[in-house]
């Protein structure tokens, strides 16, 4: 049978770069199918099946540095299920096989993506760690695992005479990270992922490498025992390794049947993301010794053990194109479409490869194929180009665009900026369209129903090219829409109407000023208490607001200064669109906040622009007209009508000379 001789080949090469060279050259995910397809095959066709074959035999040689040992009782491996059905299967089989009139309770436990290792204690001292090898025998790796932390060089408690510990030496994900980060740093290569990062930290022929790295050891099973009786259940197996010193996992469960099983299994898939260590599935152990006596093995796999995996995080696809998508600001991002591939329990066509020195980096071009993960909700990414697998001819390197592809203005690329740029600002119609998309989006005005289809239909027909345009909308300019009724339009209007009633940090949220975020547009509207006061302020003041560095100082005064945002915000305003002044935190609480000046005539000593300023720097609101909200009013020589408004408002008067002090005594020394 050819192409079960082929799946043997590919298997055994893929075999050999996974568990030989630790250097996998797929996702896990695609050997688990090629083995599935010639276990199926050799299930169809038993006369084909060979002594060699990958499905007759647990795993690889061991690689000759290490000495050998002999597993006193053999590893074994586990049969795999992908479905609730499988498990049901499995469930139904054992009940069978054990003619049990109950449901059967199990012991459901975390399956580590680790490597498996056995420990051997004598009297209670560690004397032997071995790897798993192909079952039978594995390597010496004794002198690295007791570099290990959460390894016990001696038992605590009444050891027996030999007790061979079994369990999963794996690298926490954080720890993964942090090698990874300063490996990138050190401009080393990186490891695949933490499985591979821990098989390479166990196999260094030199133990101190080895004690650098943040290695954990989870244990789940025991080998040979003499000395002492086991247990009758392996969750008593697992407190008495407890009870021994040796670390077993918090999350292992005993559940009862089938629907505890899979009750357990979805359990833990919801928190998958949020454990420290990289899980691929559940076990599922029958809890009583003398069922797993009773029920036996096939092969290398025990009847009474099976491991439900999670949805593979990883999966192979190719790259068909990448185009580029502009952003609010104008930021051209890479977008690869993808052959589609079902990943993390979903279907990912399309990922963001962030800009072009990432591209240029990793080598990234179309044709590749291309490992894509997505764990749990986020965003799905390329983890690395496959490059075994990238064909003689056909593909080629991605180019950025010396034009927008939306408006066909000059893209420039920043010195020391990652990001690419269209340079059509307002005129991309790109640029409008996002900006108008995060103006109305939840956590700016909230503008309900203004979608993005709504948008991309209003900018397409040129009834809307800025945030204040949205309140020129009438029923009858929008009635104008793809599948817009009355009432549809009536709700809008009343969204929008609704939306005029907003918040200072929302708004300047909503003005979308590169690199104001939430947390900084609310860290502005506390400091300056007003949108008058920010606008009146130059890069320096804004740089005196926590956390705001030189380039977001730089950014949000550029932006308030163009002529073109200064009277969309006015127009806003107009519109109607308002928000109570904040108060100011204390820190920038100033003396003059929540009062109000006008200033009139002349005064000898200084400008009224410049009194007019430092007022305002103090906290002060600064008005043209009395009115009986006017706190004080300032007159110089010849004020004219103003000093006898408000004396006759019995607003407070202030001469030059009291204005100096109150300017002199509201300045604190620091100032
Ligand atoms: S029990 C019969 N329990 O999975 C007992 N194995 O695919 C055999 N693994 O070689 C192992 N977590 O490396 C067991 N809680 C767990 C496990 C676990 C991970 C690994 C182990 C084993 C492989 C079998």
């Amino acid at each position: 049978m050819k192409r079960a001789d082929e799946l043997r080949r590919q298997l055994a090469a893929l075999n050999y770069r996974y568990y030989v060279l630790d250097d996998p050259e797929v996702p896990d995910a695609e050997y688990d199918r090629l083995m599935q397809e010639l276990r199926a095959l050799e299930a169809k066709h038993p006369e084909i099946v060979t002594p060699d074959s990958p499905t007759q035999r647990v795993s690889g040689a061991a690689a000759a540095q290490f000495g050998a040992v002999t597993h006193r009782v053999p590893m074994l491996s586990l049969r795999n299920a992908f479905s609730d059905e499988e498990v049901a299967d499995f469930d139904r089989r054992a009940r069978e096989r054990l003619a049990a009139t109950a449901e059967i309770d199990y012991m459901a436990e975390p399956k580590l993506d680790g490597l498996a290792v056995t420990l051997a204690y004598e009297h209670g001292r560690l004397v032997r760690a071995a790897t798993r090898g192909d079952g039978a025998t594995g390597e010496d790796v004794t002198a690295n695992v007791r570099t290990i932390r959460s390894v016990p060089l001696v038992l605590q408690a009444d050891a027996p005479r030999l007790f061979e510990a079994r369990g999963e030496v794996f690298m926490p994900l954080a720890g993964f990270r942090a090698m990874n980060d300063a490996a990138r740093q050190r401009g080393e290569k990186l490891f695949v992922n933490p499985r591979n990062a821990a098989a390479g930290a166990l196999r260094q022929v030199d133990a101190q490498v080895t004690a650098k790295r943040p290695l954990e050891v989870i244990f789940y099973a025991v080998g040979a025992v003499e000395g002492a009786l086991l247990p009758e259940r392996q969750s008593e197996l697992l407190a008495l390794l407890r009870h021994l010193g040796l670390r077993t996992s918090s999350e292992a469960q005993r559940v009862r049947g089938l629907a505890g099983c899979l009750e357990y299994y979805r359990k833990l898939a919801a928190r998958r993301a949020e454990l420290p260590y990289q899980i691929d599935g559940v076990v599922y152990k029958i809890d009583r010794r003398a069922d797993q006596e009773k029920l036996g093995f096939v092969s290398r796999e025990p009847r009474w053990a099976l491991a439900h995996k999670f949805p593979a995080q990883e999966e192979l696809t190719q790259i068909q194109n990448v185009e580029f998508q502009v952003g609010r600001t104008g930021t051209l991002t890479p977008v690869a479409r993808l052959t589609p591939v079902f990943v993390g329990g979903a279907t990912v066509s399309n990922v963001t490869l962030h800009n072009m020195d990432e591209i240029e980096r990793n080598d990234i071009r179309v044709g590749d194929t291309v490992v894509v993960r997505r764990a749990g909700d986020v965003i799905p990414e390329i983890v690395r180009v496959v490059l075994e697998r990238r064909p003689k001819k056909g593909t080629h390197p991605i180019e950025l665009p010396t034009h927008c592809p939306v408006c066909g203005s000059p893209v420039v690329r920043v010195a020391g900026e990652a990001a690419a740029r269209c340079t059509g600002g307002f005129t991309c119609r790109a640029q409008r369209q996002e900006a108008l998309r995060h103006f109305a989006s939840r956590r700016a005005l909230d503008i309900e129903g203004f979608g993005d289809k709504l948008i991309e239909q209003l900018v397409e027909q040129g009834l809307v090219s800025s945030p204040d345009e949205l309140y020129s909308l009438t029923a009858q300019s929008l009635a104008g829409l793809e599948r817009m009724g009355e009432k549809s339009a009536a709700n809008l209007l009343a969204a929008l109407s609704k939306s005029k009633a907003t918040t200072l940090p929302r708004f300047l949220f909503a003005l979308g000023i590169r690199d104001v975020g939430e947390a900084t547009a609310l860290a502005l509207a506390r400091h300056f208490g007003s949108l008058e006061r920010l606008m009146a302020a130059d890069a320096a003041a804004i740089q005196e607001v926590p956390d705001v560095g030189p380039v977001v100082a730089a950014s949000v005064a550029m932006f308030l200064a163009s002529p073109a945002h200064r009277k969309v915000i006015a127009r806003l305003r107009a519109h109607g669109v308002h928000w109570a002044d904040i108060e100011r935190t204390a820190a920038a609480a100033a003396p003059l906040a929540g009062m109000t000046f006008v200033v009139t005539g002349t005064l000898a000593s200084l400008s009224r622009e410049a009194a007019q300023e430092r007022l305002r720097s103090l906290g002060a609101r600064v008005s043209a007209s009395v009115s009986a909200k006017t706190t004080y009013l300032v007159h110089g020589a010849d004020p004219g009508s103003k000093l006898a408004k408000a004396t006759a408002l019995g607003v407070q008067l202030l001469d030059e000379a009291a204005l100096l002090e109150l300017l002199r005594s509201s300045t604190r020394p620091e100032d």
